[in-house]
Parts: structure tokens; sequence; C-alpha cells
């Protein structure tokens, strides 16, 4: 058997992609309750779609319907966590991953004290979870800051964001450290460059004193400073705590072996690693820093930022797997889409509905890069297939194509594992459909749970297991031994 008994087998989920209840309870509104589903996008070409202009949040505060709001109804999870970690428990989860939306906490993230309602919430659901003895992973920053930070301060960009951070992340240990043992502190920090303002509440009209540029790798050193307090905070306050950082594991392949094609995919994996180094390994990679200086980007660094930074390590790096990358230095290349990026068509790889290109020897690849490079336990937080589901005549989903990703991908995680790689668990996104974090819809399907909802919002909210309910309850059951 290549997998300990106590490996975390479950899934990820993230509050504004789940919860809906957006404006009850004191729940101040956060940037994912601005993104608007676009019908008239093709899917394809999200990637070109992430801006966010001050006029387009001002039309979105105005109208307060759910509509073309998606994220704002979500699931309801908010309503049926129960039913819901009650299905994730037949499947026999160990863990889920679930994000705390810091505007239930703090509504508009300046408050002096925290939203009592907001906690309360919370409580309940990890009560849940110890009910099923399901262990949490919890990320503290999943793609929704108060909307309020980003207006004030155009968001991560302002220092000031470190100590409103660090203060809800500490009422969080305070509150739920009895229940939570697992910490990550911002999802896919990397992603402040590929989406500003879902990530770290940037708007580039904001931009005045500085570029857009700036502002981004501004953020993003806030952001690690922000996890490295936070880090701190969290071993003091929960002594058996473990915290981690989070990675978008973008692993890319040269085109050809043409040098030049060599060379732009050793930049994209450069760049992608950098998040990780500043995190697991507690510095600026020089090669990073002399690329920031080549941009003529010079960071507003405080004296003590690089010491913090040393100090406060993350305990284990978790980063989520959806598709590999190719590079090529000929731009009349095909392009294909991915997770919120663009690269070039991969011709040895099939693609999803979404155009994301499959490859799980990839998940191997990263696996041992990610080992070999960090040497401290890894951990796959997201791995899943978006795809079209058909509910047939007897209300049954034969998911065949998801249960095919998941097994490939499984199957090359344990071959990684046998290698020797140290890797404590897997939660696949998601477990039940939930709203799409590019694109807003739901249509573009990832649970094993189906949920009666439409791209509108049309629907039942009814509860379905697919085929990949039953399979997933097997591997569980086996801990990875029997794929299918
Ligand atoms: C990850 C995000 O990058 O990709 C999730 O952390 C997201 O929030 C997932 O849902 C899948 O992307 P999408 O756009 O298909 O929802």
């Amino acid at each position: 058997m290549s997998l300990k008994e106590e490996f975390l087998w479950g899934g990820a989920i993230a509050a504004n992609q789940v919860e809906g209840a957006w404006d009850i309870n004191g729940k101040g509104i956060s940037v994912a309750d601005v993104a608007s589903y676009k019908p008239k996008v093709d899917v394809k070409d999200y990637a070109a779609h992430n801006t966010i202009t001050s006029e387009m949040i001002e039309k979105a505060r105005a109208d307060r319907t759910t509509e073309f709001y998606p994220k704002r109804r979500g699931i309801d999870f908010y309503h049926r966590y129960e039913e819901d970690i009650q299905l994730f428990a037949e499947m026999g989860f160990k863990t889920l991953r679930l994000s705390i939306a810091w505007t239930r906490i703090f509504p508009n993230g300046e408050e002096k004290e925290p939203n009592q309602l907001g906690i309360n919430y919370y409580k309940k659901v990890f009560e849940q979870l110890k009910r099923h003895n399901i262990e949490p992973i919890v990320t503290l920053s999943h793609y929704e800051m108060p909307l309020e930070l980003s207006d004030k301060y155009n968001g991560w960009v302002d220092r000031k964001l470190i100590d409103l951070f660090v203060k809800f992340s500490e009422v969080c240990f305070k509150e739920f450290g009895s229940y939570v043992k697992y910490w990550l502190t911002f999802n896919e920090v990397d992603s402040v460059g590929r989406h500003p303002f879902t990530t770290a509440g940037i708007v580039e009209d904001k931009c005045i004193e500085y570029s857009y540029e700036e502002a981004i790798y501004q953020a993003l050193h806030h952001q690690y400073v922000a996890a490295a307090i936070a880090t701190k905070k969290c071993h003091e306050l929960i002594p058996e705590s473990q915290m981690g950082c989070m990675l978008t594991k973008l692993t890319t392949y040269p085109n050809t072996c043409n040098p030049n094609d060599v060379l732009l995919s050793l930049d994209s994996n450069l760049n992608n690693y950098s998040h990780a180094d500043i995190q697991v390994l507690g510095a600026y990679p020089p090669l990073y820093k002399k690329y920031l200086e080549n941009k003529g980007i010079s960071l507003k660094k405080e004296v003590d930022d690089d010491k913090i930074l040393k100090e406060n390590k993350a305990d284990y790096l978790a980063f989520s797997y959806y598709m590999s990358r190719t590079e090529s230095a000929d731009p009349t290349k095909e392009r294909a889409a991915g997770n919120t990026v663009m690269s070039v068509k991969n011709p040895y790889l099939p693609s999803t509905d979404w155009g994301w290109q499959i490859d799980p020897i990839g998940l191997k690849i990263s696996l041992l890069e990610l080992y070999d490079r960090y040497q401290v336990p890894l951990i796959i937080v997201e791995n899943g297939m978006g795809a079209k589901d058909e509910v047939d005549e007897a209300n049954k989903i034969h998911d065949d194509y998801r249960i095919s990703y998941l097994k490939q991908h499984i199957q090359q995680m344990k071959e990684a594992v046998d290698l020797g790689v140290d890797l404590f668990g897997y939660t696949s996104w998601a477990p039940i459909d939930l709203i799409s974090a590019s694109t807003s819809q739901i249509s573009k399907r990832y649970g094993y749970i189906y949920v009666d909802q439409d791209d509108l919002g049309n629907g039942t909210q009814e509860r379905l297991k697919k085929d990949s309910f039953y399979w997933y309850k097997k591997v569980i059951e086996t801990n990875g031994e029997e794929l299918g």
C-alpha cells in the first residue's frame, strides 16, 4: 500500500463559491459578490476577462439581485451545510478543506469587534465536521476579502491590510483553534498577478501614484508578510497547529527542445516557484529579486520584513493542480485555455470542455519537482475536472469522464509517493457542484454531488449522487488501492 493509513482523503470548497447568504446575519459585501456571470463571453476566453473596473463595481453594488452574481447565492451551503457534510461523510471523507469568509467575521474589514453571528455559524459547521470525524483544513483567504478594503485602500497595495488580515486571523485562531489544526493563509497566493482584483482587491483604474504592475508586486509582498505573521500567531495560539502556504502549480513544458522554448518554460516555472520559495524557504530568491529590479519595481519594505519571512516559514506546502502548460517562442502557435492563464496547445494532451489540458503525468512531475525542491510535507488541495453533466430520466448522472480524470491523477499521485514524495492528503475540487471561480457558472460542474441549479439560479437545489460519488467512496475505503 503506497499511501499512509492516516492519509487525508477529502474534498475542497471555498466559502464564496458555496455558501450564498451573501447579505444576511451581518455579512459584508466581498470582492466575490461583485463578480458577474457573463453569458456572452466564450468560456475558453475567460482569462482575458478578469479585469474589473470601478464602474463595474459600482454597477454591481447598485444591483441587489443574484441572477448575474451567482457567488451571492452559491449553492446555499450556508443553510444546507448539515446535509452536505452528511453526504461527504457518507463518502468516507477524512478531511474537508473549506474557507472562512472574512466578511462574515469583519463585514467591512475594519470593525473593532468581530461579528458574533459569523463566528457562531462557523462553529456550527466545525461541530458538524467533528460529529463525522472530518478534519477541517481551513483557508483564511480564498478570493473573498471585504470589498470595502478594495474601495478604500485599493486592496493589498496598502500595508494597512497586513494588520487587518492578522487581526481577522487571530480571531479565527482564538475562536476555531479547538476545532482546526491545519490552516492555510492565502489560496493560490501567486494568482495576484493573474486576477489582482479577486485575490488582492486591486482595481487598475485606481492605480494612480503607482503602476498596475507595481501594485501587484507590492500587494504580493504584503500578503507574504501577512502570511508569515499569521503563521507566528497561529503557532502561538494553537500549539499543535500546522500552517501551510498554497500555490497554483502551473507546471510548464517547453513546446519543443528549441532552447528558446526551454528558456521560456524555465522562466515560467521559476516565476511560479518564487511564491513558494518566499513562504517555504523564507526569503525572496536572488533571481526573483533581480527580475523585479529589471522590471524597475522597487518594493516598499519595512526593516523587519525579511526577518519576519525568514523566521515564520510555512510548515507544509499545499497546491492546486488541474493542468500543465506549454510555452513556445513562436507567437503563431495555437493557444489553449487554462486555470486563468493561456498557454500554447500541447498536441499530446486532450482538453476539457473548458479547454484546460488534461495531464495526469504532469501531477506526478509536479509532486516530484516540489518535493525535491522544498522537502516539506505536501498536500494536493485542489484537483478536478469542470464538465457538463446530464441528469437522465432515472435521476442518475453517469460521469465516467470525471472518474477517468480523477483516477488517472490519483494513480500518478500514488506513483510519486512510491518514489518517495511525502504527501499527506488529497482534497479534490470540488466534492459538490459549486459556482466557478473564474466564470461564475455552475454548469461547469466539478462535484461527486450534483446540485440542481442552472447558471441563472433556476432549480430546486436538490442534491443528487453522481456515479463518481460511489467511485470516490470506494477509493477512500480502500485508501486508494481500488481505483476502478
Ligand atoms: C482554483 C481556485 O484555482 O481553481 C478555485 O482556487 C477554483 O477557487 C478552481 O474554483 C477551479 O477554477 P474554476 O474557474 O473552474 O472555478
